[in-house]
């Protein structure tokens, strides 16, 4: 039976891994795996990885010296691993889409939550405070919506937002052909926005792609919806646009130090991150901990797909969700061997 070294283990991938994983010799780590904790892994052959675990040159190396010869992520977004250092040592896989409705639902329900108060007036209700002042919000229906990010989750938050009316302007690096998606210039889209949500993986292009400059091209009122990756938003920058009064409301899914923070319970300890102090604070932001995916469909296909991506490595088929170095970087120049049906080296 393959080992695999499962990390940042919690109770809800146990349920699910447990249950698709039986052809699997399984340790659940509850640490990230990083380049300390990369030396549990003597004498496995694969680590199931997750968002928050950071796989650096270093953990690379560590795992290449301990033999194990895949980077299975249980994820879409793999930002957090070093893929060049990987590149002819170890290969990596991920689940490409396991719910894209659930992360586009969660988008959506910090929205309503920020625009109707919701998390305002469920703490007065609790408390027999049954007043309504202070929770105005604006109608939806003819809002304009700026979809940041036309993939999966894009395209199904799309589908939510056109649901209620609202008019959708989109921008991508690769626009889609015929989607009936009306595509616009980033800064239109910024300038025209009533809402933004960024639905774009996080690469040296899109990093603080809502910077100081960004939210200044804003509409004053706009609500901010991230649900993809912390580093999309200069965090500092979106902190003066709320207290500026440009950001009416901030939904944040995502940190972009969420990394050592998020999925561990730290109500007893100080938070010594500051930015992040103050944007919880203000009643205008509500921040849920990298949870958008958390659905019981979603766990069902992050294990499944996983479970399928091991199969194809371990019996030398082709591997459909491998990460390639080569074709990240410039397709057209190395050609793609995933598309020959083989694998990245
Ligand atoms: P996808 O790969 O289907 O779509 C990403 C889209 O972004 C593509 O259309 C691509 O052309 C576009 N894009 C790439 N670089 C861009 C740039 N610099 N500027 C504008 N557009 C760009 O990905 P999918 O499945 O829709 O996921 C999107 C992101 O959602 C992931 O990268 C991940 O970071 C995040 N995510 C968050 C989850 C959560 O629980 N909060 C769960 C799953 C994914």
């Amino acid at each position: 039976m393959k080992k695999i070294a499962f990390f940042d283990a919690k109770p809800y991938d146990r349920t699910w891994f447990d249950a698709l994983g039986q052809n699997y010799d399984i340790t659940y780590f509850e640490e990230k795996l990083n380049h300390h904790t990369a030396k549990f892994t003597d004498g496995f052959d694969a680590v199931c990885a997750f968002v928050n675990d950071r796989i650096n040159a270093l953990a690379v190396e560590r795992l290449y010296q301990n033999g194990v010869q895949l980077i299975a992520m249980r994820c879409a977004g793999y930002s957090n691993v070093d893929v060049k250092a990987a590149y002819e040592k170890l290969h990596i896989v991920r689940v490409p889409a396991y719910s894209p409705h659930a992360v586009a639902e969660h988008t959506m329900g910090l929205l309503l939550t920020l625009n109707r108060r919701l998390h305002k007036a469920y703490g007065r209700t609790r408390e027999f405070n049954f007043s309504i002042v202070g929770l105005t919000g604006v109608d939806l229906y003819s809002k304009t919506v700026g979809v940041i990010g036309t993939g999966k989750i894009g395209r199904a938050f799309i589908e939510v937002c056109r649901g209620f009316g609202m008019r959708v302007i989109a921008y991508d690096k690769f626009p889609l052909k015929d989607s009936g998606i009306e595509y616009v210039p980033l800064e239109t889209l910024l300038r025209e926005s009533d809402v933004i949500s960024l639905h774009c993986p996080l690469n040296d292009e899109s990093y603080h792609i809502l910077d100081q400059n960004a939210f200044s091209l804003m509409k004053k009122g706009v609500f901010i919806l991230n649900t993809s990756r912390g580093a999309l938003i200069d965090s500092a920058a979106l902190l003066d646009a709320l207290n500026d009064g440009i950001v009416r409301g901030a939904g944040l899914d995502v940190y972009e130090e969420e990394a050592n923070l998020f999925y561990e319970d730290r109500s007893d300890t100080i938070m010594r991150d500051d930015t992040l102090a103050l944007l919880v604070s203000r009643p205008n932001v509500v921040l849920t901990a990298h949870q958008a995916f958390l659905t019981e469909e979603a766990l069902h296909n992050i294990a499944e797909e996983t479970v399928k991506n091991l199969d194809a490595f371990f019996s030398g088929a082709p591997l459909d969700n491998e990460i390639c170095y080569l074709c990240d970087r410039d397709k057209a120049a190395h050609g793609c061997r995933k598309e020959r049906k083989e694998r990245c080296f």
